[in-house]
């Protein structure tokens, strides 16, 4: 087997993995070290998205969603289900055999695509501009070398200061994943993305779920009018989110976890939960590299520091996705890992930050790409909006969910596309309409003159659009 290759990528996650095969594509002999192992200890590439992200919580979100219709959903469709039953065991099965299936997916398209798949821990040795040194510590240790090097390692859950992850009591998203038994009562310290999605996981499973968050505003980065919808409609299903708290001391015994806060009015409070996820954000991962040693720079948070073109101060070090800044996407990372795989074969790879789309995929799911009406007022930008609610899409009555709405921000004058936010049904497939909208420049208009199927979803999207010059038909 080579020792030398024209592109080594450390990292086998989604960043990392697609950087490798788009290298070899353009004819690099390339290798990809990945180290995360499964339970027996062998290869499982995919990085956390396969393997405690993206897809288990996919998994665990359609299970537990076909479980709420079983209870409850299906009714008003006329269908009685009788003995109702859950099997946590199965259905945690299912998600960890969709895990595998994906580990085993990119394990072939690894051999497909010829790129040498590396098992074990890689870190930086020495080099320079003429090459890199890289220590593979796996089964067996060895050293290979590299013209270039992507480094994709990606981030890890953070853990509140003194309150560890013991994945037993106090989870993080591997622990959140993972429980083997409905508990009782769930705390949530976070309500971001994976506060709401595993909240609505174990509440959908019968779990009564608290969710305590720091911030006075209900999810402050999604556009106000949307998240205030979302809020309501969680709220409605019985997810507890209780805002600007401030956690105090944690303890975990025999019973469970106590989460002293003080509330919004400066109230002391208590919760007495089973079990505790914290989910207050994460942090990049550059353990075991050997960056310092190596000189590679971080920045003051210790993401590896980059330019615009995900070039590190380091001569062919390039470093893409959740250990750089920008938002912490799978799809974000992938991005970056296909344009620094053709900047190295001297082509113009590029990622337009303004058109990643971003889904948090409750039910209903929140979607949205480009600018929020609260940016666009505190840029000052003169904007028109327009929005559709999924009450007046006959698709979405028929479907029998009809919470939500689509909205579009245009530019004042020239109409063009400056934000796309949806809170309802399907929302995650509805986004990339106006995620090609925006990548071509499209003005609201544009999508408004677009035929969209009937009856679809879809229709809501053109409805918004048409709103915008307050001519929408069905509303
Ligand atoms: P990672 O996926 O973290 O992969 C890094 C890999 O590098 C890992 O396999 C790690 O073991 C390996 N590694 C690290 N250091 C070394 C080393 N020195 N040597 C060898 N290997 C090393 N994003 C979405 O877009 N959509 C979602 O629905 C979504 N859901 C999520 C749900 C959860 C619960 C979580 C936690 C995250 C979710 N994300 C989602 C975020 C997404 O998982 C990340 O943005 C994405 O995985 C980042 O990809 P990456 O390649 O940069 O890093
Ligand atoms: P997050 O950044 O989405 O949310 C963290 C929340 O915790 C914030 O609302 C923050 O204000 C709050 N918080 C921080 N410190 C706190 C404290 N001490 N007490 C109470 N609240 C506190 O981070 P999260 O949910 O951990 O997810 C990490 C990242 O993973 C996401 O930002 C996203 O990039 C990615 N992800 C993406 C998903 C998707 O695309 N659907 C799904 C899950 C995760």
């Amino acid at each position: 087997m080579s020792k030398n290759f024209d592109v080594v990528v450390i990292g086998g996650g989604p960043g990392g993995y697609i950087a490798a095969i788009r290298a070899a594509q353009l004819g690099f002999n390339t290798a990809c070290i990945d180290e995360w192992k499964n339970e027996k200890g062998g290869p499982a590439p995919g990085g956390t998205c396969t393997n405690v992200g993206c897809i288990p919580s996919k998994a665990l979100l359609q299970s537990s969603e076909h479980y709420e219709h079983a209870s409850h959903g299906f009714a008003e469709h006329g269908i009685e289900v009788k003995g109702l039953g859950l099997n946590l065991d199965k259905m945690l099965g299912r998600k960890n055999t969709v895990v595998k299936q994906n580990n085993d997916g990119i394990l072939y398209l690894f051999k497909k695509n010829k790129v040498t798949f590396f098992h074990g821990r890689g870190s930086f040795v020495k080099g320079d501009a003429n090459g890199y040194d890289i220590k593979v510590a796996g089964a067996a240790e060895e050293t290979i070398t590299a013209k270039h090097v992507i480094v994709a390692t990606g981030s890890n859950a953070r853990a509140l200061p003194g309150v560890p992850f013991d994945e037993q009591l106090i989870l993080s998203n591997t622990g959140a994943l993972a429980i083997t038994e409905v508990p009782k009562k769930l705390g949530v310290i976070g309500a971001g993305v994976i506060g709401l999605e595993m909240g609505s996981v174990w509440r959908r499973l019968g779990a009564e779920v608290t969710v305590l968050e720091a911030l006075p505003a209900f999810l402050g980065a999604v556009d106000e009018q949307i998240a205030k919808e979302a809020q309501k409609l969680l709220a409605k299903q019985g997810l507890n989110v209780s805002l600007g708290v401030k956690i105090g001391e944690i303890k975990a015994g025999k019973k469970g976890v106590t989460v002293e806060y003080t509330d919004s009015k400066g109230d002391a409070q208590k919760g007495e939960f089973d079990k505790l996820i914290v989910s207050i954000g994460r942090t990049p991962n550059t353990i075991g590299l050997n960056a310092e040693g190596i000189g590679l720079k971080l920045d003051e948070r210790g993401f590896i520091a980059v330019d615009g073109d995900c070039k590190t101060n380091l001569p062919n070090v390039w470093a893409v996705g959740d250990v750089v800044r920008g938002p912490m996407l799978a799809h974000k990372a992938e991005e970056e890992g296909v344009a620094v795989a053709e900047r190295i074969a001297g082509q113009h790879g590029h990622v337009n930050f303004n058109t990643i789309p971003w889904v948090i995929y409750t039910s209903p799911e929140i979607a949205w790409v480009g600018k929020t009406e609260q940016q666009l007022k505190a840029e000052g930008v003169q904007y028109k909006a327009g929005t559709f609610p999924f009450l007046a899409n006959g698709r979405a009555r028929a479907l029998g969910d009809t919470s939500g709405m689509v909205k579009f921000l245009a530019d004042a004058k020239t109409d063009e596309i400056l934000g796309v936010h949806i809170v309802g049904p399907m929302a995650s497939e509805l986004i990339s309409e106006a995620v090609v909208a925006m990548e071509f420049r499209a003005s609201a208009e544009d999508i408004a003159r677009i035929c969209h199927a009937h009856p679809s979803l879809s229709e809501a999207t053109k409805e918004a659009a048409l709103a915008v010059d307050k001519r929408a038909l069905n509303f």
